[in-house]
């Protein structure tokens, strides 16, 4: 089976009954492989992409265990420790395991541009937490996008379903 499917399950089995949290994660595998398709990534990379979907926040429950708030820079914290024996069990090796914490250790951390893979989990993220209501109705989209989006398919992307709308 291949190694993201693995992953869907032992995420979803990690975060039930929390079904709203395991649709955000499916909402950002889903958009995260749409930009990751538009920007030509090889089959690794696609992997990488994939897996790095479904667990970016998975430090969320024990970030509200120990700090009692679900804020990014706990779930960057705790996420890669908690990440550890599911990629572990799935049959990543370490040097797969590095490039996927590293994403989930840093998705709230909008100013390291040169990481594409690190980029399209942000960018799907963004989409996604702007259409569950994170941001509010005032938000102003354009900043948004302006600062946060590198990828071209992320763009049009926004463009699209943000934007445009
Ligand atoms: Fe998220």
């Amino acid at each position: 089976m291949e190694k993201s499917l693995d992953i869907l399950k032992l995420m979803t089995d990690y975060n039930a009954p929390d079904l709203r949290r395991i649709n955000h994660a499916l909402k950002v595998y889903g958009i995260a492989q749409y930009i990751a398709g538009g920007e030509n990534l090889n089959d690794y990379e696609t992997l990488i992409i994939k897996t790095a979907a479904l667990l970016h926040d998975i430090g969320i429950h024990e970030a509200e265990k120990r700090f009692n708030s679900p804020a990014g820079i706990y779930q960057e914290q705790l996420g890669p420790e908690v990440a550890l024996p599911i990629l572990e069990k799935a049959g990543f090796n370490n040097e797969d395991i590095e490039k996927i914490n590293y994403i989930i250790a840093h998705h709230h951390t909008y100013n390291i541009k040169d990481n594409k893979l690190l980029r399209i989990i942000i960018e799907a993220d963004l989409i996604v937490n702007i259409d569950e209501g994170e941001f509010g109705p005032n938000a102003d989209y354009s900043r948004i996008k302006n600062e946060n989006f590198v990828t071209e398919t992320g763009k049009s992307l926004f463009d699209r379903l943000i934007l445009n709308k």
